[in-house]
């Protein structure tokens, strides 16, 4: 197996992290590898904020109701969508790019979890209220980050029973 198809079927949503930083090199290699996703009709309208502050984090957690879920994350991503630019299509765009950054992190051996804030009012309101977006700006979720503390196995979602061959 590849090394790509075996960072794929590895990743998890990593719930406990390490008291450890993350590199801002490898914070970079994720923004690139969220940005080379793919995009409709090439309007690229994610923003994305990047957070490693520990005040800021607990801020943001306590933000989207996560403080007991997901402890300790050393950055989130923070991934938005213009939809001055791109209406149709930014939460696609901001959601694949959303998978590039889990992917790849997980290929450089950190862990990642999706917090929702989109389509939550309250969560939406609360991150809007943080960072005072103008008013095009719309957050989609928060992508928790960090080294894993916890020793879980990849759930197997496989199911053929999802899969229909030729015709319904
Ligand atoms: C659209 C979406 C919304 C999610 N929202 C949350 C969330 O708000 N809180 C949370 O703890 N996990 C959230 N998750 C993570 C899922 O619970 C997780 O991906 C799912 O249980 C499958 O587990 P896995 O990622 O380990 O394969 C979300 C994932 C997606 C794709």
């Amino acid at each position: 197996m590849n090394e790509t198809i075996k960072n794929i079927l590895n990743r998890k949503s990593i719930n406990i992290f390490q008291d450890k930083p993350i590199a801002k090199e490898d914070l970079d290699l994720l923004l690139k590898a969220a940005m080379a996703a793919p995009t409709g009709s090439d309007l690229r309208p994610w923003r994305f904020i990047v957070v490693t502050d520990k005040k800021m984090l607990i801020k943001i957690s306590e933000a989207l109701k996560s403080t007991e879920k997901i402890k300790g994350n050393s950055a989130a991503i923070l991934i938005c969508g213009d939809s001055s630019k791109s209406e149709r299509f930014w939460t696609f765009d901001c959601s694949l790019a959303a998978e590039n950054i889990m992917i790849a992190a997980q290929s450089i051996g950190i862990g990642s979890h999706w917090i929702s804030i989109r389509p939550n009012k309250e969560r939406t309101d609360n991150i809007k209220e943080i960072f005072n977006f103008p008013d095009s700006i719309k957050p989609l979720c928060a992508i928790a980050l960090g080294y894993s503390d916890q020793d879980t196995v990849p759930k197997d979602k496989f199911d053929y029973a999802n899969v229909h061959w030729e015709k319904w």
